[in-house]
């Protein structure tokens, strides 16, 4: 993978640390999206959750909420100022492990039961690679959920206007995504990149 450009992500996020913020948490019909979105990741009570890209942590109670204090989150991001934020937004919670790490070389001794990836896929340098480190921890059974609050073509706009080179935020095709996921022996649940409501979302099972 290229280093290079591993570092040119790492210092696009650290520089938005201060002001990202995401439009579901100040806008209510956003929020409403949100929940309907989470519905469908089929978190459970107890869940082993991997959140990769967690950024300033504005999903991760969400994600708390569905899986309940038996449950456990890894939050991991790759940007330290990004990942500095969240730690002090989700200081109160005591079931959550923070890695800074890149989701492309992350290992752990015990496997997950969901991992999600929330408006982050298009900023990993090696999608295959990513994705396949995803596979190898999952749990059989396990759920790998790629969603955005917006759809495929919004985020690649919101990209183009604000001139993010295409290296380090590249969102492939939707058949792309599909091919890539059936070839690391992935079941795809749902895949939806609805333009009309604005939202993407893909769930799939590691058989
Ligand atoms: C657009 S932000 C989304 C943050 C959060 N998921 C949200 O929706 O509020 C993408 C985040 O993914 C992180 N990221 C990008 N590539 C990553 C990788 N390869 N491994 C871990 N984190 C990564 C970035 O540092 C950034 O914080």
């Amino acid at each position: 993978m290229d280093k290079n450009l591993q570092i040119r992500l790492k210092n696009t996020f650290n520089q938005l640390a201060q002001i990202y913020t995401n439009k579901f948490t100040s806008d209510k019909t956003e929020q409403e999206k949100l929940l309907s979105l989470i519905k469908e990741w089929q978190l459970q009570k107890g869940d082993r959750v991997l959140e990769v890209g967690g950024g300033t942590g504005d999903l991760t109670p969400f994600l708390l909420q569905k899986i309940g204090a038996e449950g456990s989150l890894v939050f991991l991001d790759i940007a330290p100022k990004m990942f500095a934020v969240a730690k002090n937004k989700l200081k109160s919670f005591d079931n959550i492990s923070f890695i800074l790490q890149d989701i492309h070389f992350y290992s752990d001794d015990e496997l997950f039961d969901k991992i999600i990836i929330f408006n982050t896929f298009p900023h990993f340098i090696d999608k295959r690679m990513a994705l396949k480190n995803c596979f190898k921890l999952l749990k059989p059974k396990g759920k790998l959920i790629i969603c955005h609050n917006e759809s495929r073509s919004s985020i690649c706009l919101c990209h183009h206007k604000k001139q993010v080179d295409n290296k380090i935020a590249e969102f492939p095709d939707d058949k792309t995504v599909a091919m890539l996921l059936i070839d690391l022996n992935f079941k795809i649940d749902l895949f939806e990149n609805n333009e009309g409501y604005d939202y993407y979302l893909l769930v799939a099972t590691k058989p």
